[in-house]
Order: C-alpha cells, then structure tokens, then sequence
C-alpha cells in the first residue's frame, strides 16, 4: 500500500508435482514487506516457508498470483535479465552455508563481485570489498582460512559477508542459524540485525526459533501454504537452534538445499552493483 513497500506478492500460488504426488506449496499468500524491514517468516515444517523464499527472491516460479519486488515484477523478466536483476538487489544466506571448500573465506567472499559480468571490477578492487565485508562480519584474522578451518559460527558469517559484499537491497536468509548452538546463534542475528540497522537492508529470514522471531520487525506467521494471523503450533519449545521436528524438518530442509547450492554458485556469477 505504501510506498516504500519493496516486496509485494499477491495470490502466490506454487504448486509441486513430483509425478507421484501434487503438493500445494502455496496457497494464494499475500505479503507485503516495508524496505528496511527485517521479518521472519515462521510455521511447522512443510508450511511452505523455504518455497515462499524461493519464489519470491525468484528462484522458482509460481503458477499463479503476482510477485513485485522493488515494483518490477520478475516473472516478466527474461532469465538473463532476472538473474542479472536478482544479483544485484539480493543476497542469500542458507542453513548449510554453501561456501566452496577450496576457497578461502575471502576468495568465497569475493567470488560474486570477481563473476560479475556488468560491472567488471577488478581483481584487486574485489580483493579491498571482500577483506572490508570479512571486516565488518569480524572475521579480519580469518581472511586466508578455508571453510573447514572454520567453525560453523565462523562459516555463516563468511556466507553473510558473501551476501552482503554488494551491499543487496533485500537479504533472504533460510534458517540461517539453524545449524549453531544458541549462542552463535545470537551472534548471527546480532550481525544480521545491526546490517539491517546499518545500512537499511531488507531480511527476510525464515526461522523455527521464536526468540529469534521477536527479535525482528515482525513475524510472518504459515500454515498448510498460506499466511495466518496467528501462530498456529506451540514454538516456545523450539530451540534457538536447531530443528525440533526430526526427520521431516530434515528432509525438507535438504531436499530444498540441493536445488539451492546448484542454484547459488552459477547465481553469484551474474551479482552486480545496485
Ligand atoms: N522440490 C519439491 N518437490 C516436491 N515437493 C516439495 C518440493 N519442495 C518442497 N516440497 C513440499 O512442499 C511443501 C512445503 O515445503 P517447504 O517450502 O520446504 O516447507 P518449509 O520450508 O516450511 O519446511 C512440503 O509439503 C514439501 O514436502
Ligand atoms: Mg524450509
């Protein structure tokens, strides 16, 4: 409605057919998020939380309703200019941190602004902006360590300084701190919050932690596929980190991650300066 809404959907309808089974993902979901807003979306696993992520930062398509972010509606795009428009307005942050075990942190870091096609920056100009968002993610020290030199804390930071090394309008993060005990966990959402604060950015982060939830703007609640007004389970129970709901939270949780970390590497290629 206003203005300065930066992610509108409408009647967002997604629809899996695995051949064996139909499952409707999403159910007509309306959402509108304020830029410089920093909201979770939260519901019992399978609700459509990862789907709803997924398309609206444009990953999936959907089969029905309208998605508009930063008033360009994506669908209407052609691949190359959606990708090339997504590089340059978001950044992805997910549980399973994604990085390139070969790569040190600030080789991962910088490999988005190294792959961009548009904006030809060079080597040692992208070298400055990785040691400066490893900086700013307090990982200094850490810049020549490879991911398994690191701790998972450690890891989700690298991703989130990946994330943010173009300076994206709008950051999607999955469970980002699903895989941390709670006290990095609280480390990770003070760092998201104060580059929210810092810098105005957008966070959409998808959590099973309540502590996390109301640390935020605000809460999207989900239930079977759409948007409720109310909490639907009982989540005080939920860790801060970590899944509660076993192996169907797992499996999810993977099965999206696969379509995502062959999305995400060839998706950095294109990111892009705003
Ligand atoms: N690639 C897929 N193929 C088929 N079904 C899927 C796929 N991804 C998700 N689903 C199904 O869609 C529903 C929503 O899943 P998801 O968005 O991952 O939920 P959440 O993130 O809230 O746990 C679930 O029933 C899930 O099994
Ligand atoms: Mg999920």
């Amino acid at each position: 409605m206003s203005d300065n809404v930066i992610i509108r959907a409408q009647n967002v309808q997604k629809t899996y057919n695995t051949g064996k089974v139909i499952v409707q993902a999403l159910r007509g979901v309306d959402l509108e998020v304020k830029q410089g807003e920093m909201v979770t979306i939260m519901g019992p696993s399978g609700c459509g939380k990862t789907t709803l992520l997924n398309t609206l930062s444009g990953l999936d398509a959907i089969d029905e309703g309208v998605i508009e972010i930063g008033g360009r509606n994506l669908a209407k795009m052609g691949d190359k200019e959606r990708t090339a428009y997504r590089a340059a307005n978001m950044g992805f942050v997910f549980q399973f941190y994604n990085l390139l075990p070969v790569l040190t942190a600030v080789e991962n870091v910088e490999m988005p602004l190294l792959l961009d096609y548009t904006r030809r920056i060079k080597a040692k100009e992208a070298r400055r902006l990785a040691h400066e968002a490893l900086a700013a993610v307090g990982l200094k020290q850490q810049a020549d360590q490879r991911p398994t030199e690191l701790s998972g804390g450690q890891q989700q930071r690298v991703t989130i300084a990946r994330a943010l090394v173009n300076k994206p309008a709008i950051v999607w993060a999955d469970e980002p701190t699903g895989d941390l005990d709670s006290k990095t966990s609280q480390e990770i959402m003070d760092l998201m919050r104060r580059l929210n604060q810092e810098n105005g950015q957008t966070f959409v982060i998808v959590t099973h932690s309540l502590e996390i939830g109301e640390q935020c703007d605000r809460i999207v609640w989900m239930k079977d596929g759409m948007v409720v007004s109310e909490p639907q389970q009982q989540h005080t129970a939920v860790p801060a980190s970590g899944h509660s709901n076993g192996s169907n939270g797992y499996t999810n949780g993977h099965s999206s991650l696969q379509d995502e970390s062959t999305i995400l590497v060839p998706d950095l290629q294109a990111i892009s300066h705003n």
